[in-house]
């Protein structure tokens, strides 16, 4: 570590999630110390490619593919316990060091019987259905928030986990089952092989995170936060109550980390230069012909936890700027434009009508906005030529350097990197503010 002062860097999605933030999170994590995951949980999902594989992470950070680095998984998570098992287990099977990760004691654990509750939650909403992964996620913060949670700290005494279960289980089963059968998964005895495989597994793994962050600041250390999903799905910022409920703005990334008080020095927002969602809830700029199912095909938009396909949308100005606004980001990254190669009068929102006139406010939740009609710029965007791997701005159509610009300025935040494609070196380094560029 050659840093005396702490350095905090902070990768967050500026959308509603799936913005490409997996390659910048990889760059970094070279560069970093520790890499922390602070939010969501097995409803996030990442596929990483390297020299070893595929693999499909859900909980565990991404730097656990550099043998020198630490990991941890921070009290934001809630962490499901087989999930988080099958995940070592399958690095381990394949060689990768997983004896740098981390959990801290205050995450949530998450079971099959919150999947359950997911799934009959989403059942009982009937039209108002979020769609949300059925991973259990909302019910893990309800428990948490209720003060039914099971924390990994009892990974390390998991017999005062199982009682603690038999006792959460109790309650849950006599608000939901009352005078019924109990499903097994609502029995602590189902739990009793997992925990002890959990505890065995991950036991020795679990840490006191200020502790270990006090150790890490002390060491002048380069910190890394790879944010969970996008920030409209913020659970108090985002399109309430369609969003997820983890906070996943900067400010609530490093309060989940467990860190004091400090400023990120690099706070970096990933914007996709069009925009996807998933689940239900309003997306103003929704394409919904044909154009839309060529981009989804295109750039294969489809969920990497549930294989869902991706609702597609022109790249909302008022959105991204509400994004800054929760985030006060550093920096931006634009990812994917590259795909928007071929498509005709590419459009971007510049405002709202809300019913009664053009506002560029973003409502505060989802009713208003699926009330809001996009107001699109006066000029539609269009090039044929194929950029994909471009690493020089120059290499870029003028029409796309146009395009890229009016994103920017949209956003209030500086670029400092396109995205080209897939690979590491598929991008073009921002020198200059776009911003400022006529
Ligand atoms: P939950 O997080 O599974 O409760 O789902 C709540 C909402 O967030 C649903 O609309 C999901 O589709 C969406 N969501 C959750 N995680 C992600 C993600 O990583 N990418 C995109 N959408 C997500």
């Amino acid at each position: 570590m050659s840093h005396e002062k702490p350095t905090l860097w902070i990768v967050a999605g500026a959308q509603w999630g799936d913005e490409g933030k997996g390659k910048a999170v990889d760059i970094l994590a070279e560069q970093a110390d520790v890499i922390y995951k602070t939010n969501g949980g097995k409803n996030a999902g990442h596929t990483v490619q390297n020299d070893c594989g595929t693999f499909a992470l859900h909980l565990t950070p991404s730097g656990i593919f550099y043998p020198d680095k630490l990991n941890i998984v921070g009290n934001g998570v809630v962490y499901s316990l087989a999930e988080g098992i099958r995940e070592v287990e399958d690095l381990q099977s394949r060689g990768i060091f997983t004896d740098g990760l981390f959990i801290s004691s205050r995450a949530h654990l998450t079971f099959a019987f919150h999947e359950k509750e997911d799934a009959l939650q989403e059942q009982f909403r009937g039209s108002g259905k979020i769609g949300t992964t059925g991973t259990g996620n909302g019910p893990g913060y309800s428990d948490k928030a209720n003060r039914l949670g099971l924390r990994a700290e009892m990974l390390q005494k998991p017999d005062d986990l199982m009682s603690e279960l038999n006792k959460s289980l109790g309650i849950k089963s006599k608000l939901y089952f009352p005078n019924q059968i109990i499903p097994d998964e609502f029995r602590a005895e189902y739990y009793e092989e997992l925990v002890k495989h959990g505890a065995r597994m991950l036991g020795d793994k679990v840490v006191d995170i200020y502790e270990f962050n006090e150790e890490q600041l002390r060491k002048g250390a380069t910190l890394l936060i790879e944010g969970s999903h996008g920030t409209l799905l913020d659970i108090d910022g985002g399109t309430y109550p369609m969003v997820t409920s983890s906070s996943c703005t900067v400010p609530g990334l490093i309060s989940a980390a467990g860190l004091p008080n400090m400023r990120a020095d690099r706070a970096i927002a990933i914007y996709k230069a069009y925009q996807t969602r998933v689940g239900a809830g309003p997306m103003p700029t929704e394409i919904l012909d044909e154009i839309g199912n060529k981009i989804r095909k295109v750039a294969n938009e489809f969920g990497t936890t549930t294989g869902r396909p991706r609702r597609i949308g022109w790249f909302d100005g008022v959105a991204a700027k509400h994004a800054q606004r929760m985030n006060g980001f550093t920096e931006s990254v634009i990812t994917r434009g590259d795909v928007l190669t071929g498509i005709r009068d590419i459009k971007i929102a510049t405002a709202y009508f809300d019913g009664r006139e053009a506002t560029t406010k973003f409502p505060s939740s989802a009713a208003t906005l699926e009330c809001c009609q996009p107001i699109y710029q006066d000029r539609g965007y269009s090039w044929t030529e194929d950029f994909r791997g471009a690493t020089a701005w120059g290499d870029l159509p003028q029409e796309a350097q146009q395009y890229y610009i009016m994103l920017a300025k949209l956003t209030g935040v500086r670029p400092t990197y396109i995205g080209t494609g897939p690979k590491r070196g598929d991008g073009i380094n921002l020198s200059f503010d776009l911003r400022e560029t006529a």
